[in-house]
């Protein structure tokens, strides 16, 4: 838990503020003749604290102090908005080779209460995000996963919307050469009891055209083409088709995405 760090903290911070706070002014927005003032920025920096102060259009002050590295990894932000005082938080986050943690509370009567947090490293790993709200009691966000990687297969295995929905994944390279692929994906929602398996594949048919394809099992099938004529310009035919009902289905797209 965080909300004031120190007064010793706070007493720098306004010192700084003072001592530096012709510094680093910078301004945008200046139009010729007009008196119109878009944004104010001021960092104020000192060791490993830095103090953001910008002043928008509407006189709102944002005030974000970041001090980086109180200990190794760790990083705390306090983060307010002048007159909206419901928009302050506090936040902290923390980043380590194996592990990234971060939360965050409101600096509110009853205060939402965020942690994200990833143990793990390239081969495996877990995590969870959630959010609490202290004024109903409730969490308003749970979701949970875990993962498994190694050079040709991704499996996971997620948990969202507050526990109601169960999502397992699995990806599998059959051969690199050709970005050849196989996936499957079961989705599982509690509350309505409903089941969704969806498969799905990818190949490479030379280096510039890519083939995909999927189903799932309430008989809708969807494939697609892409082809990369220029580079980064790509040229995708797609179809779709619910083979229950193929009459009224079928539907075919096409789309050019250019690049310069
Ligand atoms: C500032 O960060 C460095 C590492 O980047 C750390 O060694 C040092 O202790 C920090 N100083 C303070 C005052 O937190
Ligand atoms: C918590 O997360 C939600 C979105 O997930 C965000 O809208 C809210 O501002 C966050 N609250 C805090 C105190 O960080
Ligand atoms: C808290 O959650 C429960 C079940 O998830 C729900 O019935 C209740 O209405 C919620 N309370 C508030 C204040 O949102």
């Amino acid at each position: 838990m965080l909300s004031c760090p120190s007064t010793t903290f706070c007493l720098c911070i306004t010192v700084f503020f003072f001592l530096y706070s012709f510094q680093a002014v910078t301004s945008t927005g200046i139009k010729k003749g007009e008196l119109f003032l878009a944004d104010i920025n001021t960092q104020l920096k000192n060791k490993n604290i830095t103090t953001d102060i910008k002043v928008d259009t509407n006189s709102n002050v944002f005030t974000t102090i970041t001090v980086d590295e109180p200990a190794p990894g760790l990083k705390t932000i306090l983060s307010f908005k002048v007159p909206d005082q419901r928009s302050g938080k506090a936040e902290l986050q923390y980043l380590h080779d194996y592990a990234g943690i971060s939360a965050s509370i409101g600096l509110t009567a009853n205060p939402i209460v965020n942690f994200s947090g990833v143990v793990g490293t390239s081969a495996a790993s877990v995590g969870t995000d959630l959010s609490f709200d202290t004024a109903s009691g409730n969490f308003t966000k749970f979701n949970a996963g875990a993962s498994l990687s190694n050079a040709d297969l991704i499996a996971s295995l997620t948990l969202n919307d507050k526990g109601d929905t169960l999502t397992a994944s699995y990806y599998h390279i059959v051969s690199p050469l050709t970005h050849t692929a196989v996936g499957a994906e079961l989705t599982r929602t509690f509350s309505s009891n409903d089941n969704t398996l969806t498969f799905g594949t990818q190949h490479a048919l030379d280096p510039l055209t890519t083939v995909k394809a999927r189903l799932n099992n309430y008989g809708k099938a969807s494939a697609l083409i892409q082809h990369e004529w220029r580079p980064k310009s790509l040229l995708t035919i797609s179809g779709e088709v619910d083979t229950r009902a193929i009459e009224k289905s079928a539907k075919v797209g096409l789309a050019l995405a250019l690049k310069p």
